[in-house]
């Protein structure tokens, strides 16, 4: 088998149009734009283009986003402090505080400070416990984002055996209980599963989420299996790639993401539904 790729660009493109035609609609309607406040605490480079991404995507479907960037020393109250601010701000719907944050600050509370209506990045506790009950509200960006793009390849998860390589609490738990609330099989390994390699060849659907590139070699993957690829790495000679090693996963799975332009471009787009999402929650 040669695998179909599942194109999250072009799927996160589909998305924003859409987006874009609620947001003009809410515009018009009641006066304003879906808002997004963006805090970036300290000069993490790689957060630094994360947030640049995130709020070009805001601009093309014409939300209101604001940056917030605060210094590397920054201290708990200050930043406590304006996330009270930006919880009382009716122009802001969404406020994302971006990970990580520099150790001085803890980040728990921070995320718990967030409104759970506001919670656009749904790492509060309510909203992880609402997605652990089948009812969410604001679910994580990232597995939200490959839920859509499984939904595109057409083919019904119930029952499934779904392995996730990765147990953090941004991607593997909340994708563990995404496919959980889809009726498939979860298996959820780390790095103290044994014999992993015999988890993974039996999983029709294999998420990677381990942040090692080319960790999965072709002959771990099940004939037919949906891979999905989590991972973006950069290598010695700066090049961006997966968790899985692409090229002999794609001879043996039906549905390979790339990299990029796998789930990055539909984290994003799952920030902008989710976004669109508690503006219209706080016009109830
Ligand atoms: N750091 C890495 N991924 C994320 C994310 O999805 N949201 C936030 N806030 N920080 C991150």
């Amino acid at each position: 088998m040669s695998a179909a790729i599942l194109d999250g660009k072009a799927i996160a493109a589909d998305i924003q149009q859409t987006i874009k035609q609620h947001a003009a609609a809410m515009l018009s309607t009641r006066g304003r734009a879906p808002g997004l406040a963006v805090v970036l605490v300290g000069q993490n480079p790689a957060s630094q283009v994360y947030v640049r991404n995130k709020r070009r995507a805001c601009a093309e479907v014409g939300f209101h986003s604001q940056l917030h960037e605060l210094p590397e020393h920054t201290s708990q109250a200050e930043l406590m402090d304006l996330i009270d601010r930006l919880n009382a701000d009716p122009a802001i719907d969404g406020i994302l505080v971006q990970l990580p944050l520099p150790e001085q600050l803890d980040e728990t509370a921070v995320t718990e400070r967030i409104l759970p209506t506001k919670d656009v990045d749904g790492f509060h506790p309510y909203n992880v416990g609402r997605l652990v009950l089948r009812m969410p509200l604001l679910r994580s960006c990232t597995p939200k984002g490959v839920m859509t793009m499984l939904a595109r390849t057409g083919r019904p998860l119930e029952g499934l055996d779904a392995v996730i390589i990765g147990q953090s609490n941004i991607v593997g738990r909340p994708m563990a209980l995404e496919l959980l609330a889809a009726r498939c099989t979860v298996t959820i390994c780390h790095s103290r599963t044994r014999d992993l390699a015999e988890k993974v060849r039996g999983a029709d659907i294999l998420v990677a989420a381990v942040g090692r590139p080319g960790f999965v070699p072709g002959d771990w993957i099940k004939d037919g299996a949906i891979v999905i690829d989590v991972g973006i790495n950069r290598t010695a000679d700066g090049k961006l790639v997966g968790d899985v090693d692409f090229a002999t996963c794609a001879e043996r799975a039906s549905w390979i993401t790339p990299v990029p332009g796998g789930v990055g471009p539909m984290t994003i787009a799952s920030l902008l539904e989710n976004t669109l999402q508690a503006a219209e929650l706080h016009a109830e």
